[in-house]
């Protein structure tokens, strides 16, 4: 009997993070750490996007180094680069290619109604550039290059991968189904850490240093970040988010650490007094980072190895691009040789 040879292909999975500072204890429980097994269900890109990171005006020097550490972090985080393609997004010159045509099928009145664009306008109001108007596009770009099937996204970029999808099926709905239209992942489980300053707001690298703990933080730091951290004038360990966030937003992340659960926590903790809830916070973290901190170390120094594995890749990106690339010339009529 003659067997079947089909094969079930796994679909892709695209993400990207900006190399623009600290990847912050929120990223690496909300995101990061969830991404460890996602290569056995989908075929997984992690890329640095570098050029991003141009949006806001970037200091060369610093720009490099955050780029490289980035990607060991990726690595020291647990990502496999033999089962990942972890890479920077400037290796791989199809993106900003795919980005100079899909920008010619994206409409202005589009990208002006982006909260995006707007908050960053503000806050940036003496370098409101044309990269930042197109910065979607360029996203778009880096989803539909690899006939991603899913990009996992906060809430901050649900809209980004929206004008994605319009985009892709505009496309599609002219010259044939060239694009997958991608659809969000939403991880099964998620832990959403909030600031440790203001716990009704999302941790955030962008906001002051003393409201996140980064994943690269010496213990110390660590511990001081959580023994100012914001609660709340009753002293009772309950976890309520809508009436203690502060409280609650410990336990959320001594939970997601520990892989218990909020409530968990918080009966285990029950009589004792903020302190001892903040201290066995930092603790927990402290230990759950110690582990990705070495292995970041190693990496970062050994820049021979990392290199190594940004180049082949960049080189394996490439060739899925690549091939998505040639179509849409193909597909829109530029004169192939
Ligand atoms: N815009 C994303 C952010 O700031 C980063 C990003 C760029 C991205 N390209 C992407 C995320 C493609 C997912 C898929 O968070």
């Amino acid at each position: 009997m003659e067997q079947s040879n089909e094969v079930i292909q796994k679909k892709n999975l695209f993400s990207g993070i900006q190399p623009s500072g600290n990847i912050t204890l929120g990223n690496y429980l909300g995101a990061l750490r969830n991404f460890v097994l996602l290569h056995e269900q989908y075929n997984c890109l992690f890329c640095v996007v570098d050029l991003h990171a141009l949006t806001l005006r970037q200091d060369p020097a610093a720009l490099r180094r955050n780029s490289a550490s980035l990607a060991a972090l990726y690595i020291a985080c647990g990502l496999d680069p033999e089962k990942n393609i972890i890479y920077c997004q400037s290796h791989v010159p199809e993106h900003a290619e795919l980005g100079w045509i899909l920008n010619c099928f994206t409409y202005m009145g589009e990208l002006s109604r982006m909260t995006q664009f707007k908050d960053k306008s503000q806050k940036h109001a003496d370098n409101i550039n044309a990269g930042l108007f197109t910065y979607p596009v360029l996203m778009a770009s880096d989803i539909l290059l690899y006939q991603t099937h899913v990009v996992p996204v906060g809430a901050d970029q649900k809209q980004h991968l929206e004008i994605c999808r319009d985009i892709a099926g505009r496309f599609n709905s002219i010259y044939g189904d060239v694009f997958v239209i991608p659809e969000p992942y939403i991880p099964k489980t998620s832990a959403r850490i909030m600031s440790l300053s203001d716990p009704t707001r999302k941790m955030s690298k962008s906001d002051a240093e003393d409201s996140y703990v980064a994943v690269l933080d010496a213990p110390d730091a660590i511990r001081r970040k959580f023994k100012r951290a914001v609660t709340d004038s009753e002293a009772e360990i309950r976890y309520d988010p809508e009436n203690k966030p502060g409280v609650s937003n410990l336990l959320s992340i001594l939970a997601a650490v520990k892989g218990t659960t909020p409530e968990e926590e918080a009966s285990a903790l029950s009589g004792l007094g903020y302190g001892a809830l903040k201290e066995a916070t930092a603790q927990a973290v402290v230990e759950a980072l110690a582990p990705i901190q070495a292995r970041y170390q190693e990496i970062i120094k050994d820049k021979d190895y990392l290199n190594a594995i940004l180049k082949t890749n960049a080189e394996k990106a490439h060739a899925i691009a690549f091939r998505t690339l040639r179509k849409v010339y193909k597909k829109i009529g530029l004169y192939q040789i």
